[in-house]
C-alpha cells in the first residue's frame, strides 16, 4: 500500500485537493490517504462549506493553527504537522498551491526526508513582494516531484536548475473540479439579487496590495462605482477585505452590493454568468478563461500568464481610470478571443495520482 497525505489550509486548496482525493479514493486497492487540514482557513465560510459542496471527506486531522502574521502561522503548522508527519510517515506528502500552510508542510516533510509532491509547482509572478512568491519558490526548491500546470511552468523550473526528472506537467487540477460540479452549479444569488445572466459584473479582491491600503483600496472602490453606473457590480468580500473597509471607514457606492464570502456552487454560479469578472485572486483568473468569461485582474503581474496570451485575462493594475476603460472597452464587445490551455481538460488529477504512483520508488 501507497500511504498518500494530502495537504490542505486555505479556500484555494480545497478545490485542487477535491479531485486528486476522488482518484485516490478509487483506487483502494493500492493507495491509501489520510487528510490533514492545517486550519489556516476556519470559517464556516471559508472552509466547511467547500467540503460540502466539493463532497470532500472530513478531514482526518485538523490542526486548527488558525490566523496570524506570515512568521506565527508558518511556525504554527510547522509545530503542529511534525509529529503528525512522524507518526504517519507517508510515502507522499502532497501539497497544493501557494499559501502558508503548503510551504510549512514541505519544510517539515522535506526535513524529516519524506517525499514531497508539489501540485501547480513553477508557477511565478517575478514579485518577491508577493508572500505566495515566497512559499510558491521555497515549496518547489524542497520538492522531490514538481507536478505543473502546464509549459511555462516547466520552463521556469528548467531556468532555476530544478532537475527535469523532477518535473512532471499534469494540467491544471483546479479545472477538473470546475467541469465536474458547473452542472450542479446555484443559482441562489442570481435569483436572491434578481440579477439576470450577463447582466452584472462579480467582483473579488483581497490581496493585501490592493486591501490593507485605505488610499488603494478607495481608489478601487471608486472604478467599481463607476462601473455600477453601467452594470449593477454583486462583490462577496473576503473577511479580510471586509475588516479593512470596516478599519478605513469606507463606504460601498451605489450599485455595488457586498456579500459575505460564498460557498463553490453559489460563487461558481455568480461568476459563471457575470459580463466580467474583476479579481486579483489567482486561481479565478482561470477559471475565467477556461469559460470563456472576460476576467480583468486588479494586478500589475500574474503568475499565470498564459491565461493573457491564451484566455480572457487582462492585466489592470490598481489605477482607477485604467480598471474603468478597461472594463468599459469588454462592455462595448471589445472581450479578447481566447482558447482554453492546454491540458485543462479536467483529467489532471488523474496524472497526478499516476505520476505519484510512478514515482514513489524513485526519489
Ligand atoms: C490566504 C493566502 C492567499 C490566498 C487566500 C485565499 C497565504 C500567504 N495567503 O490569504 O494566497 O489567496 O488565502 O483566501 O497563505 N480570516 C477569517 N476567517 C478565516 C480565515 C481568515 O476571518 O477562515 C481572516 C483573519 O482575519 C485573517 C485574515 O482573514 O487574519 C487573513 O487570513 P490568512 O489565512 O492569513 O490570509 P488570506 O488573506 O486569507
Amino acid at each position: 500500500m501507497l500511504k498518500i497525505l494530502n495537504v490542505v489550509g486555505a479556500r484555494p486548496n480545497f478545490m485542487k485537493i477535491a479531485p486528486i482525493a476522488a482518484v485516490i479514493a478509487g483506487r483502494s486497492d493500492r493507495l491509501s490517504q489520510i487528510l490533514v487540514h492545517t486550519g489556516q482557513h476556519y470559517d464556516e465560510a471559508m472552509s466547511d462549506s467547500f467540503f460540502r459542496d466539493l463532497a470532500l471527506s472530513p478531514p482526518d486531522i485538523n490542526l486548527g493553527v488558525g490566523s496570524g502574521s506570515h512568521s506565527e502561522q508558518t511556525a504554527r503548522v510547522m509545530l503542529a504537522i511534525e509529529p503528525v508527519l512522524e507518526k504517519v510517515r507517508p510515502d507522499w506528502v502532497v501539497v497544493v498551491g501557494d499559501v502558508n500552510s503548503t510551504v510549512a508542510a514541505a519544510l517539515v516533510a522535506a526535513k524529516l526526508g519524506i517525499r514531497v509532491a508539489h501540485v501547480e509547482a513553477g508557477l511565478r509572478s517575478f514579485d518577491w513582494s508577493m508572500p505566495e512568491e515566497i512559499n510558491r519558490l521555497v515549496t518547489d526548491r524542497l520538492s522531490d516531484l514538481l507536478l505543473t500546470p502546464g509549459a511555462g511552468a516547466d520552463e521556469n523550473l528548467r531556468a532555476e536548475g530544478i532537475d527535469p526528472s523532477r518535473i512532471v506537467r499534469v494540467g491544471n487540477v483546479m479545472i477538473d473540479t470546475l467541469f465536474a460540479q458547473l452542472d450542479s452549479a446555484s443559482f441562489a444569488v442570481l435569483e436572491q439579487l434578481h440579477l439576470a445572466p450577463k447582466s452584472f459584473v462579480t467582483v473579488t479582491l483581497h490581496r493585501p496590495s490592493n486591501v490593507d491600503h485605505g488610499e488603494t483600496l478607495a481608489s478601487i472602490l471608486a472604478a467599481l462605482g463607476e462601473i455600477a453606473a453601467d452594470l449593477p457590480v454583486v462583490f462577496p468580500a473576503h473577511p479580510r477585505t471586509r475588516a479593512r473597509l470596516r478599519e478605513f471607514g469606507l463606504v460601498l457606492p451605489p450599485g455595488v452590493t457586498l456579500l459575505e464570502p460564498l460557498g463553490y456552487l453559489e460563487f461558481l454560479g455568480l461568476w459563471s454568468n457575470s459580463r466580467i469578472v474583476l479579481t486579483d485572486s489567482g486561481g479565478l483568473q482561470e477559471e475565467t478563461t477556461a469559460l470563456g468569461i472576460p476576467c480583468l485582474t486588479l494586478r500589475e503581474n500574474t503568475e499565470r500568464p498564459v491565461t493573457i496570451s491564451e484566455g480572457t485575462n487582462q492585466l489592470v493594475g490598481q489605477d482607477r481610470h485604467r480598471i474603468v476603460a478597461a472594463a468599459k472597452s469588454v462592455l462595448s464587445g471589445e472581450a479578447k478571443s481566447a482558447r482554453v490551455p492546454e491540458m485543462w481538460d479536467g483529467r489532471a488529477a488523474v496524472r497526478i495520482v499516476d505520476a505519484l504512483e510512478t514515482n514513489a520508488r524513485i526519489y
